[in-house]
């Protein structure tokens, strides 16, 4: 008894340890925290706001940042309709194929590009990543695909970051151009604010917040890092239901096979 206390008390131990936030300045910061229409093991994406979001990303964010994982045609997933999602894709642009004469750049060697197609990812606006880093002060901007995924508490964690850009302390020190916000690890990020209030023109008239868009991309870039989650939330709830009647039925099985036996 007193043997399986302890190795419950060190292993709770050991996930008090494992569970506490780490970050690389050495505090824990609290991350602001919404109701993501997608938690939870029936939830959904929200529509309305994922395609918002496609907006401020596409608007907002592609100006540095690619979806190497996302092609423009699934944005019929989530309720574009394909017509939509060309006329989204045409307005990026991507590396083309040689001409006839086999050349990939032209006469005053500019790389020949393309309008995308459906087949394309979201790609990145810079031709490599020294090309992006140069243009950022020496920062690659990640790709976002699954950034959600990548960082722990992701939807609430990039909400906090896109909304967490406020003036230093006082007794901060600030290195020559980094941007003071208070959920980045160590507080000092290359990437300046992206979202301003009124930044896009949404659609469907929703005001656009800095609060709104940055909740409305982080939904769209949840749906970006796991595109399968309803149906992996259909599925889950269907076999429970499967597990339960099973349950019964087997109990009575049991009970009319024993029944005489007693
Ligand atoms: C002007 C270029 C630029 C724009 C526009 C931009 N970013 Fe960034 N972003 C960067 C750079 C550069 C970094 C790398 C920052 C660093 O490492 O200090 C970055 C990093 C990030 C990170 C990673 C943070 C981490 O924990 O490592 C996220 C998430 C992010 N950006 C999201 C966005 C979103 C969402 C938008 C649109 C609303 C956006 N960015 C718009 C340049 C940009």
């Amino acid at each position: 008894m007193m043997v399986r206390f302890s190795v419950l008390a060190a292993a709770a131990a050991l996930a008090a340890t494992v569970a506490t936030p780490v970050l690389a300045a050495g505090e824990a910061v609290e991350l602001k925290s919404r109701d993501w229409p997608h938690s939870g093991i029936v939830g959904t994406y929200q529509r309305d706001s994922v395609q918002r979001g496609m907006q401020v990303y596409k608007e907002v964010c592609a100006a540095c940042h690619s979806l190497r994982f996302i092609s423009f045609r699934n944005l019929v997933q989530i309720g574009f309709t394909e017509e939509q999602a060309k006329a989204i894709a045409a307005e990026f642009e991507v590396p083309a194929d040689p001409n006839e004469d086999g050349d990939t750049f032209d006469s005053d060697g500019a790389r020949l590009m393309r309008p995308a197609a459906l087949f394309d990812t979201f790609p990145s606006p810079f031709p490599n990543d020294i090309a992006a880093r140069a243009a950022n002060g020496g920062a690659l901007p990640p790709d976002l695909s699954l950034m959600v995924k990548a960082r722990p508490n992701g939807e609430n964690y990039m909400y906090s970051l896109l909304t967490g850009y406020e003036d230093p302390p006082a007794d901060f020190e600030m290195a020559e151009g980094m941007n003071y916000n208070a959920y980045f690890p160590g507080h000092q990020i290359a990437m300046a604010a992206p979202l301003f209030d009124e930044g896009v023109e949404y659609a469907d008239g929703t005001p656009a917040t800095v609060e709104q868009m940055a909740y409305d991309v982080t939904n769209f870039l949840a749906w970006a890092a796991e595109p399968n989650l309803e149906d992996r939330h259909r599925i889950g709830l269907r076999v429970v239901i499967f597990l339960v009647i099973l349950s019964f039925l087997l109990y009575a099985t049991k009970r009319k096979v024993w029944a005489d036996l007693h």
